[in-house]
């Protein structure tokens, strides 16, 4: 027997055109977001991860924001929009990419846009069962799994020898199908051509009046074709999202395995694991102690040793070893070197850079600025388009004044510099090494080495005697 489907090429079809009326929403639903990334983007990495030749998108309502997510997660390159004009059912969807696969010798695998935790490996194994039933390929495979509650789903209905007999919708089910447990996952593998030929004679003749994907397997079955079923175990990996209280449940048990995973196989100490929000994509190291009400977003990285309080959100930074943030801080697009610390009440916006042993405290509000190896911002200041060296303090109530109205410009502050409380620094300006200013200055020129600048506007006084070199 020769082995028709072996080592065809692989397509993905994903199907992300509905608005999800159950989400009582006006954002379409794969465009919500579980552990802070859309719906859908976690359905595009995984079918990323199969290596398919191309990935077709079935886009509808807010086509647009689902191209931009969708884009913003695979290569341009690998992905092929397809519009579904009206939301017609799950089978019309399908048949809207008639014209691009249709004729394809291929095998297609069919995903949900809803169905956001299926994992590579367990598609990987349906595409293998498809190819390989019965030693010669299947023409339809489907994911099936077996639920204490199947409500909602599909059900899977078997004939007398346990072979598939046809998949039921919840709202077209009578008494003993509703009693099957065995549901339809919403993903399937089909041999693309038989595919094509199904869905041109299914009818929209049912409870809801739409075009169903699931009757092109009785369809395939009924001509004499072999549709397989491919059982699964684990019923998270397969549940769809249809309504908010199913996201948020979602989102806990996704927190869960992330906080579990970072404690046991990363050594994370959390004081409350239950109350603390920690993206998946975010790696901390060893012996890091986070504290309640903690949230870490995006692609962060944390080091080894470091010490999260109360109150504080870090998205897409990185941490080094050794930093302490103490309670309400927010920090995003940040990078903080080793042994820093930061707060309470610091606010690191995007391109705020800390070098090693650097020290931003209360009310410090640094953006696209540099703080050099152990120079410290302890109170009250904003810190903004600077670059500031070593061994400098920053008093108290410190303003860059980066911007005139209309242009952003940088301030340089040196090494072992001194800057007194309540110093205003118009930009541009370059303060020199070993400076000193003293409170209340108004520094609007430069100032050179050593200085000793005070008034306002200010004026130099006196050169210090250089100790610092
Ligand atoms: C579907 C299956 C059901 C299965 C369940 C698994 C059908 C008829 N039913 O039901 O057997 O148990 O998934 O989660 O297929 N979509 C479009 N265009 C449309 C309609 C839907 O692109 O015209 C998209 C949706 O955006 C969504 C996916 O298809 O991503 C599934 O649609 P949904 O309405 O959620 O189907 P279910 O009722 O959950
Ligand atoms: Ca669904």
């Amino acid at each position: 027997m020769s082995n028709e489907n072996k080592g065809k090429e692989l397509n993905v079809l994903i199907l992300a055109a509905g608005l999800g009326t159950r989400m009582r929403s006006n954002l379409a639903k794969v465009l919500h977001k579980l552990d802070g990334r859309p719906l859908i983007n976690h359905v595009c990495r995984t079918a990323t991860a199969l290596a398919p030749s191309k990935i077709f998108v079935v886009i509808g309502h807010q086509g647009e924001d689902v191209t931009a997510a969708v884009l913003d997660e695979i290569d341009p390159e690998l992905v092929e929009f397809v519009v579904q004009e009206k939301q017609l059912g799950t089978g019309d969807a399908v048949n809207s990419a008639r014209a691009c696969l249709a004729d394809e010798d291929s095998t297609l695998l069919v995903l949900s846009g809803d169905v956001p935790l299926i994992r590579a490996e367990t598609l990987a194994s349906l595409v293998q069962q498809h190819h390989d039933h019965r030693g010669k390929g299947a023409a339809a495979t489907i994911l099936t799994v077996a639920l204490k509650d199947p409500s909602g789903y599909g059900r899977v209905v078997r004939d007398d020898g346990g072979f598939f007999d046809r998949i039921v919708e919840q709202k077209d089910a009578g008494e003993n199908e509703l009693s099957v447990k065995e549901i339809n996952s919403g993903i399937y593998c089909f041999d693309t051509i038989k595919l094509f030929e199904a869905l041109s004679r299914i009818s929209n003749d049912n409870a809801q009046g739409e075009y169903y994907l699931t009757d092109a397997p009785r369809i395939l079955r009924q001509a004499g074709e072999s549709v397989s079923l491919y059982k699964h175990r684990d019923q998270r990996e397969i549940e769809g999202i249809n309504d908010r209280s199913q996201l948020a449940v979602m989102e806990r048990e996704v927190r869960r395995r992330t906080i579990n995973k970072l404690m046991l196989d990363y050594g994370v100490s959390f004081i409350d694991p239950k109350n603390v929000y920690v993206s998946a994509r975010t790696s901390i190291g060893r012996d890091t102690v986070i504290h309640p009400n903690v949230v870490v977003e995006g692609d962060s990285v944390i080091g080894d040793g470091c010490e999260l309080r109360s109150g504080t959100r870090i998205a897409d930074s990185r941490l080094g070893n050794g930093v302490t943030v103490l309670d309400n801080c927010v920090i995003t697009g940040a990078i903080v070197g080793n042994d820093c610390s930061i707060g309470p009440f610091a606010h690191l916006r995007p391109k705020a850079c800390m070098a090693d042993g650097s020290r931003v405290g209360n009310f410090v509000e640094m953006k696209n600025t540099t703080l050099g190896r152990r120079s410290k911002a302890n109170h009250l200041t904003y810190l903004g388009d600077a670059t500031i060296g070593e061994d400098t303090n920053i008093g108290a109530g410190t303003i860059t004044c980066n911007y005139d109205g209309q242009n952003k410009h940088r301030t340089e502050i040196g090494d072992r510099v001194k800057i007194g409380s309540d110093t205003m620094l118009i930009a541009p300006i370059k303060v020199g090494n070993g400076v000193v200013t003293g409170a209340g200055t108004v520094a609007n020129k430069d100032i050179p080495d050593n200085k000793l600048a005070v008034g306002a506007p200010a004026r130099f006084i006196k050169t210090l005697a250089n100790d610092g070199e």
